[in-house]
């Protein structure tokens, strides 16, 4: 059982089908947990300041990884699904955290997110999100690659899942997903050409 950064006691693994929440509650807020693997993924080629933020912590399927190795991770989500604070990343009055900021965020809202993001961190720091490939297309968000091109992004050559409301086994019995993810590395400041490199 691991503890996260506010003390309380949690398992990620609880959430494959004992999360003590109602369904109509974890489904509200586009509640897709990522598969742990997508984060040691990351982790094998991404090094991230000793403070991590995970502002849309769902029950901690990311956040738990970063804890796992070694991170202090502060954890935080508009909806209480049992982990971390609750608090809306969007609006709220701290504008600074001198840390990296790594989620997947609510796909609706993704370039708030972004933009969010890399308005409270330092120059230089880092922010990850874990999206759809599809992200890399869509008029808004050519405004943000403008502004904000990303350094790297991770493709996975095989399929990472994101499980509604975390249910992973009813998804793997379902065949699987048909949505593609990526890993979008920004780094403050940064200006030049983006790179896709390749992992798992
Ligand atoms: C796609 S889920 C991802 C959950 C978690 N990051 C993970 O990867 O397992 C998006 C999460 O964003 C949360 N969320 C939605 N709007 C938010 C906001 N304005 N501020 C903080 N969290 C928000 C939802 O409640 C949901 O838990």
């Amino acid at each position: 059982m691991n503890k996260d950064w506010t003390g309380n006691s949690n398992s990620i693994y609880k959430t494959l089908g004992a999360s003590n929440h109602t369904d109509k509650h974890r489904q509200q807020q586009d509640y897709y947990a990522t598969e742990p693997k997508a984060v040691e993924l990351l982790l094998e080629v991404e090094q991230f300041n000793k403070s991590v933020w995970e502002p849309a912590c769902g029950e901690g399927h990311i956040a738990e990884v970063f804890v796992k190795h070694g991170y202090n991770v502060r954890a935080s989500d508009l909806i209480d699904r049992g982990y971390g604070e609750q608090q809306d990343f969007l609006f709220f009055n701290d504008e600074h955290w001198e840390g990296d900021i790594v989620t997947n965020p609510p796909y609706a809202r993704a370039v708030d997110f972004v933009n969010k993001a890399l308005d409270i961190i330092p120059d230089g720091n880092k922010v990850a999100m874990f999206l759809k490939i599809q992200f890399l297309e869509g008029k808004e968000r050519k405004g943000l690659y403008k502004n904000h091109p990303p350094k790297i992004i991770y493709v996975s050559s095989s399929r990472l899942l994101c499980a509604k409301n975390a249910e992973f086994e009813k998804m793997i019995e379902g065949g699987g997903s048909a949505v593609a993810y990526a890993w979008f590395i920004w780094q403050k400041g940064y200006k030049g050409e983006t790179v896709i490199k390749w992992i798992n």
